[in-house]
């Protein structure tokens, strides 16, 4: 990790991390983004499990190259993982994750849902986003890094406008305080139970699972894929995670991966 891109003292906003899913944490009081130094400590060899934590993030990274905005009261982690599965199955982890989030965020009796392919919800505003980022040769995975940010604590206020309507946090849905740690305790838990299932390649249980939590399935939806705008109707998802989306033409179009977005929301979205 370069030297530039954290700080090291903390101000001990976490002072314990114990978890068994988690074999090093790093953690710190801001970095750029801690998906950046996962992958700075992946490349220089770190293990499967190594963790790394940022009360806040100067640079977060969300998908399509958007910004994660990433004030304090967030939970910013990103896992390094190293399975050993087929390449294309890592598509799969995104969804690992979200289920991780979604039952965590649950056993606070707050009813969590999933966007297609992992924004997390609830009442229709996103309080969790996942970015994956691997690296591999061919069909072998060297690593990927798993990046997962939750809005657990963030003012609401602190968001931009753009992003506040659209956006609700963990405490705000419960109205009281939520405690870090014992939110970091269920969700490497949940987390371990669910990686245990991808590792030991029983994806149709991950896939079953999301779907109890997916909002998406027979909504009428539009996707922006890094190519193209799709319309249709979102019909399934197969083993691979990918969107089965039927079309006016009356095609199904298998969709890898896209911002999704719901007509019944669009006002809003
Ligand atoms: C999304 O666009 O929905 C994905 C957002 C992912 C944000 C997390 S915060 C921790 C990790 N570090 C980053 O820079 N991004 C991810």
């Amino acid at each position: 990790m370069k030297e530039s891109t954290y700080v090291k003292k903390t101000t001990g906003f976490l002072n314990k991390f114990d978890f068994d899913f988690v074999k090093k944490p790093f953690v710190f009081d801001e970095l750029d983004s801690t998906n950046l130094s996962a992958k700075d400590l992946a490349k220089a060899g770190a293990e499967e499990g190594t963790v790394v934590i940022a009360r806040t993030q100067r640079h977060g990274r969300g998908r399509f190259e958007r910004s994660w905005e990433s004030p304090e009261g967030g939970v910013y982690l990103s896992v390094i993982l190293r399975p050993r599965v087929p390449h294309e199955k890592t598509s799969l982890l995104p969804f690992v994750a979200a289920l991780a989030v979604a039952k965590t965020i649950n056993a606070y009796g707050i009813h969590a849902t999933i966007k297609w392919p992992n924004d997390v919800r609830v009442n229709g505003r996103k309080i969790a986003g996942i970015l994956l980022e691997s690296e591999g040769k061919g069909p072998a995975i060297d690593y990927v890094v798993v990046g997962i940010g939750i809005n657990l604590a963030v003012d609401l206020m602190r968001l931009s406008t753009e992003i506040q309507s659209k956006s609700t946090s963990l405490q705000n849905e419960v109205h009281h305080p939520v405690d870090y740690y014992e939110f970091l305790k269920t969700f490497f838990m949940k987390f371990e139970h669910f990686y245990e299932i991808f590792k030991g390649q029983r994806y149709a249980e991950i896939i079953d699972e999301w779907k109890m939590y997916s909002d998406t399935l027979g909504k009428s939806v539009r996707v922006k894929t890094m190519t193209e705008i799709l319309q249709g109707t979102a019909v399934d998802v197969d083993q691979s995670g990918f969107l089965l989306l039927w079309t006016a033409s009356g095609e199904t179009k298998k969709i890898l991966s896209g911002d999704c977005l719901y007509f019944d929301e669009l006002d809003h979205a």
